[in-house]
């Protein structure tokens, strides 16, 4: 098979991207990032993006007021480059239902619980932390799962867990959460890039894993 092209969509710091970047750069994902589109121009992720060389591309509010000429350009892009994976790392506007449907089980997000549990609409960022601490679970995590038309509803790739103690704050589950994310995002793509992933209906399972 040869390389996929993977296009990283961000809105933030962008350590996801990073851990992506790392470990593409040191041969473990067999796979190249076409481009970085973030929602927000000063988003650092787009740096990143940069520093290794990386065609960065800003698509937001301000140069695209418009939800749908926003939605279009973006397409353009992915279908310019040749996109064959949509990673979602941090991305924190609305994407298209066609776009969805075109890149289904070609699409996927990360997101920082243990779905379906704390996700949905109203789940993000701090807030999803927040709400673990609020409700006393002793476990939460990550998840990497395929984008459908709902709000973290696609299929299951994978999960991590990591326990919560009793002193965290919202923070320290963050910090904890996001060390998962950095091991589970990158493996879903490696093993996604190695055609290794298959989806049958709601269950996504890992061939000659
Ligand atoms: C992560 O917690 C991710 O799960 C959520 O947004 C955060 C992005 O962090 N969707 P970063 O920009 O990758 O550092």
């Amino acid at each position: 098979m040869s390389k996929i092209n993977i296009a990283v969509l961000v809105s933030g710091g962008g350590t996801n991207l990073q851990s992506i970047i790392d470990h593409i750069e040191n041969g473990n994902i067999d796979g190249q990032i076409g481009v970085v589109i973030s929602s927000k121009e000063d988003a650092y992720a787009l740096k990143r993006a940069k520093k290794h060389g990386i065609e960065g591309v800003y698509i937001g509010k301000e140069n695209f007021p418009d939800l749908n000429e926003r939605n279009l350009k973006i397409l353009q892009i992915l279908e310019d480059k040749q996109i064959d994976l949509i990673v979602l790392a941090g991305y924190m506007s609305i994407l298209d239902k066609n776009m969805v449907e075109k890149y289904k089980n070609r699409m996927m997000n990360i997101h920082p619980s243990l779905i379906p549990s704390f996700c949905g609409k109203g789940f993000y960022g701090k807030k999803v932390h927040e709400a673990v601490i609020e409700y006393g679970v002793k476990l939460t995590g990550a998840t990497v799962h395929f984008v459908d038309e709902g709000t973290d509803t696609g299929p299951v790739i994978m999960q991590k867990s990591v326990e919560v103690k009793d002193a965290d704050t919202a923070e320290d589950v963050a910090k904890r959460v996001l060390e998962v994310e950095h091991e589970i995002l990158p493996l879903s793509v490696k093993l996604f890039a190695e055609g290794k992933l298959k989806v049958i209906g709601r269950r996504v399972t890992v061939e000659n894993a």
